[in-house]
């Protein structure tokens, strides 16, 4: 199938298309909404989408088909070859091309999508009702202590312990990870070998499964960063997205802590995230920091893969958090409470507070996030009671704190 908006453009690909025998046109759109309606009713193999296809913007129309019929592969063509774009739609799109595109650039994309969407077709319908695709859920803030790892590490943790499925943290804060001191791990292999070991091929599931570090306690998997900074420079964006590429192969749940830093490592995690749990605290240059990183981000991915997540939610600061939503544009998804006393004590012990204090407002909290990851009720223990617990607090504020999602852009 063609969507197209230029007339033109349409008969071009489509008189293209029909040079090969072995195709065959099943219809053609000229905007969005006709593009998925069409791609609906005739359930093509493949359809070719034009970047500038007017009535619905790129990502919707490319998100709608993929999530809604995966056994269509999408081609985008673009009018100019614009990385950051390009690197936008690669969650949706299973290849593209750049104007001008040729008879046998076309005939050649055109056979490797299909080749591989009906490999996957295969698969699928060889293991009935299959596993759940996995989730990769990238935590990220742009401010440094604002309680990524501390929430990467426990939310793992909880899921791990929680789910029984298995669970993977990735730490792609590679000049200054602390993961391995937060779980107490003592690594044998780093992320470091795994780009070592890709320089000669491609990441197959079980090499990186090599590179791994239990938790024990938890039975989580966790792959380390670089034990100094100098060693990060080797890692590619490559590394990171075939490693998580090889993980969603057999880890249900895959946890990554990012650096502050939006780098071309950090983009190949957000890029295939299903979800990026954003951080702030409630102070202004993390704030201000925080809006700066939400604009950016918003430009890169769909609205409803962003979700905001405020740590330290209660501390009493003269900052209400109608005002860091209104600042922000976004509603709050998830509030996580200062506890100094639990936190502080969990990282120097080297032990997640889920597990070390497993009764704490903090530590439910937690859980409950888990369980909104899993996309399950908490059993009733887990459930966050109406007392707040903790520092300050005792109002409204509080009550809303106990709510833990204020609801929204949930599917
Ligand atoms: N909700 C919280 N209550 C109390 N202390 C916290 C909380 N969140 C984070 N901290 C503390 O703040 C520090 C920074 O947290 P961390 O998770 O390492 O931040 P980041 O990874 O964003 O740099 C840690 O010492 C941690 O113990
Ligand atoms: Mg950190």
């Amino acid at each position: 199938m063609v969507a197209d908006s230029s007339t033109e453009a349409r008969e071009y690909l489509i008189g293209l298309l029909q040079m090969e025998a072995d195709f065959y046109v099943k219809g053609d759109a000229r905007d969005g909404q006709e593009a998925v309606d069409l791609v609906r009713s005739l359930a093509p193999d493949l359809v070719l989408i034009d970047r500038n296809l007017s009535g619905k913007d790129i990502y919707t129309v490319a998100e709608t088909i993929a999530v809604n019929y995966p056994g269509t592969g999408i081609i985008v063509i673009f009018s100019d070859l614009d990385p950051r774009e390009v690197r936008a739609l690669t969650t949706y799109m299973d290849s593209f091309l750049v104007k001008p595109v040729t008879r046998e650039d076309l005939a050649a994309e055109v056979r490797k999508v299909n080749d591989s969407i009906q490999k996957k077709k295969t698969a699928r319908g060889g293991g009935e009702g299959g596993p759940q695709k996995s989730q990769i859920i990238t935590v990220y803030s742009a401010s440094g202590g604002s309680g990524k790892s501390m929430l990467a590490c426990n939310l793992a943790v909880a899921l791990m312990m929680e789910s029984k499925q298995k669970t993977c943290l990735v730490d792609l804060n590679l000049q200054f990870g602390d993961i391995d001191l937060m779980l107490n791990l003592t690594p044998e292999n780093t992320i470091v070998g795994l780009a070592q070991k890709q320089h000669s091929g491609e990441l197959e599931a079980d090499v990186v499964e090599h590179y791994l570090t239990e938790h024990e306690e938890s039975g989580l998997k966790v792959l380390v960063a670089p034990a100094t900074p100098e060693h990060s420079e080797t890692i590619t964006l490559y590394t990171v997205s075939q490693t998580l590429e090889a993980l969603q192969q057999s880890y249900q749940y895959i946890i990554v802590d990012t650096p502050p830093a939006l780098q071309d490592t950090t983009f190949a995690a957000l890029d295939v995230s299903t979800s990026i749990l954003v951080i702030t605290t409630l102070d202004l240059l993390a704030l201000h920091k925080a809006k700066t990183a939400m604009e950016r981000l918003r430009q890169l991915y769909p609205g409803d893969k962003i979700k905001l997540v405020l740590n330290r939610a209660n501390s009493q600061v003269g900052i209400t958090h109608e005002q860091v939503e209104a600042h922000l544009e976004t509603r709050i998804s998830a509030f996580i409470p200062s506890d100094g006393h639990v936190v502080v004590r969990s990282v120097n012990e080297g032990r997640p507070f889920v597990l070390s204090d497993p009764t704490s407002p903090i530590a439910h909290r937690l859980n409950a996030l888990a369980y909104e990851v899993m996309g399950r009720e908490p059993p009733s223990s887990a459930q966050v009671g109406g007392e707040s617990g903790g520092a300050g607090g005792g109002d409204n504020f509080m009550q809303k704190l106990a709510g833990m999602f204020s609801g929204g852009a949930k599917k």
